[in-house]
């Protein structure tokens, strides 16, 4: 039997990556067009799940195909320190000891979890200038993808990066820089001064769901591919099933296709297939999502679940049944949410779930998270 072709894991890049084709053109024309083009520096955001690390993997890709280097990196904690390891290592695999030729494509990636002889006090900005040096006598340039850019914990590093991605630019040198995090939380991040000018002279896209179309070609090509075949009114329901949903369209597809034994996915398999995707999208998404927060944070979220769509602030006070300081307290919980990417405002008053699927789960797992749902009031009553 062949192999299921789709990838429902966080960071897997899809056997098919539809719906990006405008954003990935954008970047490759800003290496092409060398020093200076503004999308030499840009920030993906979307929420969890919409495929901002498989973006940093494609851009990669399209850098290192062009014959440039590229430093793939998260940021976490000491994420500078990591990325100036890489930036030596090359220095010492490509430049110093030979001067070789660097050739496009045939540079791997870096590990940078190899730990390098004590370099002393070698300087970051100095050792990147060396590189970019050696490097542009071959014309071609450095690339560093960040991913996870919203991490509190990384700011003091990020800080390092803007500083020196100003000076890289200043000096017209072949430098790229492409970052990914979720939009609310790196808004937060703004304050910092020089992140806060960096960040603002990048290009910055919002991914966002996928057009069904382009789901279907996502969903059909690699079933058929793999020498399977779907059927018509079966594609139409798993594209539906999937809201458009980047994570969804792999954890659907990866479903419905092991139901079909035959090679044929009909409608029955897509029923099966769906429901078991829906299960994983929670353990996978929603679960950890939700075990970041608060338990008021969560209660906050179940008082949403009664809705069947926006939910007003002054109903989730009501249900949640605060009555001193009540709107201050709602408010407060309100924006930390929003913050986290949790939910957003959606006009006056009102608010909405950032994650898909999000009501659906909690309706059904409140009990095992210890919440309760407040029943609807029904009509008239
Ligand atoms: N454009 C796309 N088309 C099809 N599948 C995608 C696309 N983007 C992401 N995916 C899939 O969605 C899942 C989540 O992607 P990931 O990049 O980890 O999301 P994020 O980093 O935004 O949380 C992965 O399984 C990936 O293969
Ligand atoms: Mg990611």
């Amino acid at each position: 039997m062949s192999r299921n072709p789709f990838k429902p894991t966080a960071g897997a890049s899809p056997p098919l990556l539809v719906g990006r084709e405008d954003v990935l053109d954008a970047w490759a024309d800003s290496l092409d067009n060398g020093p200076g083009s503004p999308g030499r520096i840009t920030i993906y955001t979307g929420g969890r799940g919409v495929g901002k690390t498989v973006m940093l993997n494609e851009v990669g890709n399209i850098a290192r195909e062009s014959g440039w280097l590229v430093i793939d990196e998260t940021a976490t904690p000491g994420f500078v320190g990591r990325i100036h390891h890489a930036i030596v290592r090359y220095l010492k695999e490509w430049v110093e000891p030979t001067g070789r030729r660097v050739t496009g494509g045939r540079v791997g990636p870096i590990s940078v979890t190899t730990q390098l002889p004590e370099e002393g006090d070698r300087d970051l900005s100095t050792d990147l200038r060396s590189l970019l040096d050696s490097l542009a006598r071959h014309e071609t340039g450095l690339v560093l993808t960040l991913d996870e850019v919203h991490r509190r914990s990384g700011a003091d590093d990020l800080a390092v990066v803007a500083a020196i991605t100003q000076h890289m630019v200043r000096e017209g040198r072949d430098f790229g820089v492409a970052m990914a995090g979720l939009p609310q939380a790196i808004s937060e991040l703004l304050t910092d001064a020089p992140i806060t000018t960096f960040m603002r002279r990048a290009d910055r896209h919002e991914l966002n769901d996928v057009q069904p179309e382009a789901v279907a070609k996502a969903l059909r090509e690699p079933i058929e591919q793999s020498g399977k075949h779907i059927e018509d009114q079966a594609l139409t329901a798993a594209v539906e099933a999937t809201g458009g949903y980047p994570f969804l369209i792999q954890l659907v597809g990866f479903h419905v296709w092991k139901q079909s034994r035959e090679g044929a996915i009909d409608s029955d398999a897509v029923r099966a297939g769906v429901d078991a995707a829906r299960r994983r999208f929670g353990s996978l998404v929603q679960e950890p999502a939700l075990q970041d927060l608060s338990e008021v944070d969560r209660t906050f979220l179940a008082a949403m679940a009664a809705d069947d769509g926006p939910t007003s602030v002054s109903d989730i006070q009501l249900r949640m049944g605060i009555t001193k300081n009540g709107p201050q307290y709602v408010n407060e919980y309100r924006n930390r949410l929003i913050k986290s990417d949790m939910i957003r405002q959606v006009g006056r008053g009102r608010v909405d779930y950032a994650l898909p699927f999000l009501r659906e789960y909690l309706r059904d797992h409140a009990a095992t998270l210890g919440l309760s749902i407040a029943s609807q009031p029904e009509e008239g009553e």
